[in-house]
């Protein structure tokens, strides 16, 4: 067992998360329940904004809000002078309801609504991640009808095959994200903006896939991607003056993820982008990043009461929990390995190897798939799971009508509730009693 941020510590048998302890958490708050070190979180958008913001000129890191969006994270991401990549309306409207400066909101997605380019455009949202063919004609008419201009970054495939499951590579030539970079495919999109009356073509962008390990991989997208810049001076005697290098930075989730230094991976891709500018004697573009989960996903860490705890003769032991894939679908997703520790023993030696199952009616309900905790677990346990800030809550439902857990935010010793518990009222808020007409 690792704990995987520095705000995670074991006093005797407890564990605290920024200094408070689990047990209290959950006494507190109930379980389940998402914590969130706001000391993680403050330590690595720190970091996007020291070593990457104001290292270099003309530098936005954009936080990927699709792997933890609330109030919260707009306001705290707002306060160090980060940008965000929002993939839909919802995203949007909630940062911009926390304040957030709308030029430093970027505007993804392969399937943008027509009402949610119209909503982003009337709220000054004009920076778009330019995915395919439909969406530069649906920009160019809104924004003609709004009286707006789309600052367009175009998205293109590079086709490089990267990240930790198929379903979160999006570098590869069989994807739904983007434009193809074969067959001259992207070039046309270009064309198509560079003649557009109401969309600026301003830059490319990149996204290769998620829980990344390989430098190599970084390097060589951008390799490509500085011959697509070529291509498009070539062609239209443009130059491109924005790169998005994309997110994707794996961490570790348990002992045998090896996460790459974040000064490393960005280093190398600004000396490939700005050495290929040096040598074309053109003035540096506008870099960008984008990571999510490098940013929250090691913040996260859920509690859970351990319930039944079952012992299958010769094959496992399953404990169950009061939680499971509607708070986290990642391990059934992603076949994600999580690591765990049961928060009120956490000082007893592991000798027992168990199974932690959620309590939903799947079989693959299953929250952690093999973890060593104490021989001494027992029902009334608070079991906590590392490393669920990213793509947990904001994949969260309601399956077997269970209401959502609350989030807490923890900082130096204290305790903030920023998303309460959901309640049974809660579930069924939407319903509505009507006959038919
Ligand atoms: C376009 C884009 N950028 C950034 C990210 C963030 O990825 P990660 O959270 O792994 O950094 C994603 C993830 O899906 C993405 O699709």
């Amino acid at each position: 067992m690792v704990l995987q941020t520095k705000f995670a510590t074991i006093k005797g048998n407890d564990l605290y998360i920024d200094g408070v302890k689990a047990t209290d958490l959950a006494s507190q708050y109930g379980t389940p329940l998402y914590v969130m070190s706001e000391g993680h979180i403050r330590q690595q958008m720190n970091e996007l904004k020291t070593k990457f913001l104001d290292k270099y000129e003309n530098a936005l890191p954009l936080f990927a809000s699709k792997s933890f969006s609330c109030l919260a994270i707009y306001k705290l991401a707002s306060e160090y002078g980060i940008g965000i990549d929002c993939v839909s309306a919802g995203e949007i409207s909630i940062a911009l309801k926390a304040g957030f400066d709308p030029d430093k909101i970027y505007f993804h997605g392969n399937n943008k609504l027509p009402s949610e380019i119209e909503y982003a455009l009337s709220h000054d949202v004009t920076h778009f991640v330019i995915d395919n063919f439909y969406e530069i004609e649906l920009c160019e008419k809104i924004a003609g009808e709004l009286g707006k201009k789309v600052k367009a970054t175009v998205r293109v495939v590079p086709g490089i095959k990267a990240g930790g499951h198929n379903f979160i590579m999006t570098g590869h030539k069989d994807t739904k994200f983007g434009f193809s970079s074969h067959y001259g495919i992207y070039l046309k999109a270009i064309a198509k903006i560079l003649n557009s009356e109401n969309i600026e073509y301003e830059g490319l962008h990149a996204h290769i896939g998620s829980q990344v390990f390989d430098l190599y991989a970084y390097i060589s997208a951008m390799n490509k991607f500085m011959g697509f810049v070529d291509e498009i001076y070539e062609n239209f005697g443009v130059v491109t003056s924005k790169v998005n290098a994309g997110g994707g930075y794996g961490i570790a989730y348990n002992k045998n993820d090896e996460p790459l230094d974040f000064e490393v991976i960005t280093s190398e891709i600004m000396k490939v982008i700005y050495g290929h500018y040096d040598e074309k004697g053109w003035a540096h573009p506008a870099v960008m990043i984008e990571p999510g989960r490098y940013v929250v996903g090691n913040a996260g860490i859920t509690l859970y009461t351990v319930g039944a705890i079952k012992e299958i003769p010769d094959v496992r032991t399953y404990v169950s929990v009061d939680g499971g894939m509607a708070d986290n679908i990642r391990t059934a997703l992603y076949d994600a390995d999580y690591d765990g520790i049961v928060a009120n023993k956490a000082g007893e030696t592991k000798t027992k190897n168990v199974r932690v199952a959620g309590k939903c009616c799947e079989s693959g309900d299953i929250v952690v798939k093999d973890v060593n905790v104490t021989a001494n677990i027992m029902p009334g346990d608070i079991f906590a799971v590392f490393t669920t800030g990213a793509y947990n809550y904001t994949m969260s439902s309601n399956y077997n009508q269970l209401p959502k857990p609350a989030v807490v935010f923890t900082y130096e010793g204290k305790t903030k509730c920023v998303i309460r518990r959901q309640t049974f009222d809660d579930l069924v808020a939407y319903d509505v009693t009507e006959d038919y007409k």
